[in-house]
């Protein structure tokens, strides 16, 4: 199948999916998210397929975010289809996967493209990798599980610091707090994540489909952070504060909240 903004690529039992949308930094677009839905499903699916790794294009980004362009001029209930949509079709679909999918985090890792990383089973990253969720610089709320993957890995504390402050943290903090499995040069990214795939996928198939719900049911049940966080991203587009945001960094400059 031929797609626009993601490169898909076979090597034995291993598929990877890279964003490819490199002048923008890779950020997800609603093409993009369709096109994941359509090649995790795919890969998901095909017998032929043992595991999947997710990366970026180039040295600089893995995702730089949900394109902010497009949501814009959205009110309140397109902000949560938004943020719905989403989670359905990308995100819940990653995470709850039968077979075992591992991000490569090659460069920034922001906002949905964090989000993206969270909701993989296992994250590796470059030593130039910078992860954040800055979406309270923009009057919002990270919106694809972000809140709810993100405590769950680095704990509560750790993850109000991220998002509260929006700063970003480099690879070496994040392999501290537990966010990223493990660091690589960033010419060994991806042969690393692949020997590390290819040693799980030598394991039993079926035990490992287990041990991914066993450990999904860990988070006991979180449909309703989920949901709250759906709720709370779209009442964030009702706010002046996020058209006052979006516009700052459409317009390139810092944006003026009211206090
Ligand atoms: N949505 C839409 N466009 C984006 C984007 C996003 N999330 N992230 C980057 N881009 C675009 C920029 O607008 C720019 O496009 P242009 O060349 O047409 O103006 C291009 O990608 C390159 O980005 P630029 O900002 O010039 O690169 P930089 O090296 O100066 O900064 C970042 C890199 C990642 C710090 C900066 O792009 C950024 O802050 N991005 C937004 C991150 C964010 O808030 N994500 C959460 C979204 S919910």
């Amino acid at each position: 199948m031929e797609y626009e903004n993601i490169l898909v690529e076979a090597d034995k039992d291993i598929t990877k999916i890279t964003i490819h949308r490199p002048a923008k930094l890779n950020a997800l677009n609603r093409q993009t998210l369709a096109e994941l839905n359509l090649a995790l499903t795919d890969a998901i699916k095909s017998p032929a397929v043992g595991g999947i790794i997710i990366t970026g294009s180039g040295e600089k980004a893995f995702v730089a975010g949900a394109d902010i362009s497009e949501f814009s001029t959205y009110n309140t209930q397109q902000g949560e289809a938004l943020a719905r949509e989403g989670q359905t079709k990308v995100f819940d679909l990653i995470a709850s996967s039968s077979k075992p999918i591992v991000a490569a985090i090659n460069g920034f890792a922001l906002g949905g493209g964090l989000e993206l990383a969270l909701a993989c089973h296992i994250r590796f990253a470059s030593v130039n990798a910078k992860m954040g969720l800055p979406e309270v610089t923009l009057g919002l709320i990270p919106g694809y599980g972000g809140t709810q993957r993100l405590t769950h890995i680095v704990g509560k504390g750790r993850a109000l610091e991220i998002i509260l402050s929006a700063n970003m943290i480099g690879s070496t903090e994040a392999y501290q707090i537990g966010l990223v499995n493990k660091v690589f040069e960033q010419s060994d990214l991806l042969t690393e994540t692949k020997t590390f795939l290819s040693t799980v996928l030598s394991r039993s198939p079926k035990a490992i489909a287990a041990a991914i719900k066993a450990v999904n049911a860990a988070n006991g049940n979180n449909e309703s952070g989920f949901a709250k966080e759906i709720e709370e991203f779209g009442k964030c587009f009702g706010n002046a504060d996020f058209k006052e945001g979006v516009n700052a960094f459409l317009e390139k400059r810092k944006p003026k909240f009211m206090q």
